[in-house]
């Protein structure tokens, strides 16, 4: 399989299983906030759901490509801008947003989603070793690993896939 046959392949598992929050009024939103230099929230996600299914598929490690998208997809849904102090709702701790971040996403996630348990510890768990209890499942271990592999490439301006997310409309609509 070629590298752009790959990509493909990895973008069409990400709609099917994603479609959902994908599609979702306030997954959109998160267009509108930064994670990383210039990189929107949406962007971020949608980066580590792609590399947590590489890394799934190389490492064999047969994970539910399923739960692992729709955790990925929402484990920074928190749904407020972080780097303005103490101004924007929800940003409850802003001095610990690091600390406390995974609990308001998984809120925020329960809210407008069913969940299952894998993806609850998904989220949950992807700020480890910050969150201190360990990931449960190994698709919890995968997202923290593309987590950290992502936000790393992104601070320091070195992520290749945020070409393709940035150009790509990841809705039903956009093909
Ligand atoms: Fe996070
Ligand atoms: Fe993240």
């Amino acid at each position: 399989m070629t590298r752009e046959e790959k990509r493909k392949k990895i973008r069409e598992i990400l709609k099917k299983h994603g479609h959902e929050i994908l599609n979702s009024h306030s997954f959109l939103k998160s267009h509108g906030f930064i994670q990383h230099g210039d990189m929107s929230v949406y962007e971020h996600s949608v980066n580590v759901a792609d590399r947590a299914l590489r890394i799934n598929r190389f490492l064999h490690a047969k994970c539910s490509e399923r739960e692992l998208v729709r955790g990925a997809l929402l484990h920074d849904y928190f749904l407020y801008d972080w780097h303005i102090d103490g101004k924007d709702k929800g940003n409850i701790h802003p001095k610990l947003h690091g600390f406390f971040h995974p609990s308001t996403a998984l809120k925020n996630a329960n809210r407008d989603f069913i969940l299952t348990d894998r993806e609850k510890d998904i989220i949950k768990k992807h700020m480890w070793p910050l969150t201190i209890v360990p990931p449960l499942c190994r698709e919890a271990w995968i997202v923290t690993l593309a987590d950290k592999y992502c936000s790393t490439m992104e601070a320091l301006g070195l992520h290749r896939a945020r070409i393709k997310v940035k150009y790509i409309d990841m809705t039903d609509d956009a093909e």
